[in-house]
């Protein structure tokens, strides 16, 4: 893991990517953006990238995940686990498994993205998995923060009581 970390695959954005998404997680603050370039026709991703504003192990994950779906169909993309992806990297420690979530939910958000304005294919389900649901979107990540931020700023600190 520590080797992904310090010289991670796949690391940048993708210019011309056909589908991207950004996602953050609340326990953290981090964020990752996955970048995918999809073949048309065969529907197999071609290129995978990512930016990461996030911890080792997430950059590590990310680092594993594009590898793991280069060359491989959306639908295929779709079933890696955040189980797989932490297996991969040897395991990650408990408190680090929601960096994996975070990953494997940019990715499906990717892939969602993909399908916007595409007929959806009977294998992406209509609502969203857990993956997804853990990963935020970055502007409900934002209003969520912001909302927090507001509610600290608001409160009568303890010298005004
Ligand atoms: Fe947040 Fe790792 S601690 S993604």
């Amino acid at each position: 893991m520590l080797e992904l970390f310090r010289n991670p695959k796949n690391l940048g954005k993708i210019k011309d990517a056909d589908a991207s998404a950004t996602a953050g997680s609340l326990a953290c603050g981090d964020m990752i953006t996955i970048y995918l370039k999809v073949d048309e026709k065969t529907e197999k991703i071609i290129e995978a990238s990512f930016e990461s504003y996030g911890c080792a192990a997430n950059i590590a994950a990310s680092s594993i995940l594009t590898e793991l779906i280069k060359e491989k169909y959306l639908q295929e993309a779709w079933k890696i686990s955040w189980k797989q992806v932490s297996d991969e990297l040897g395991g990650l420690p408990s408190i680090k498994l929601h960096c994996g979530i975070l990953a494997v939910g940019a990715l499906r958000r990717a892939i969602r993205a993909y399908y916007k304005n595409r007929e959806r294919p009977e294998w992406l389900p209509e609502e969203l998995t857990p993956e997804e649901r853990q990963a935020l979107e970055e502007e409900e990540l934002m209003n969520i923060l912001g909302k927090k931020m507001r509610a600290v700023s608001t409160k009568p600190s303890e010298k005004e009581v």
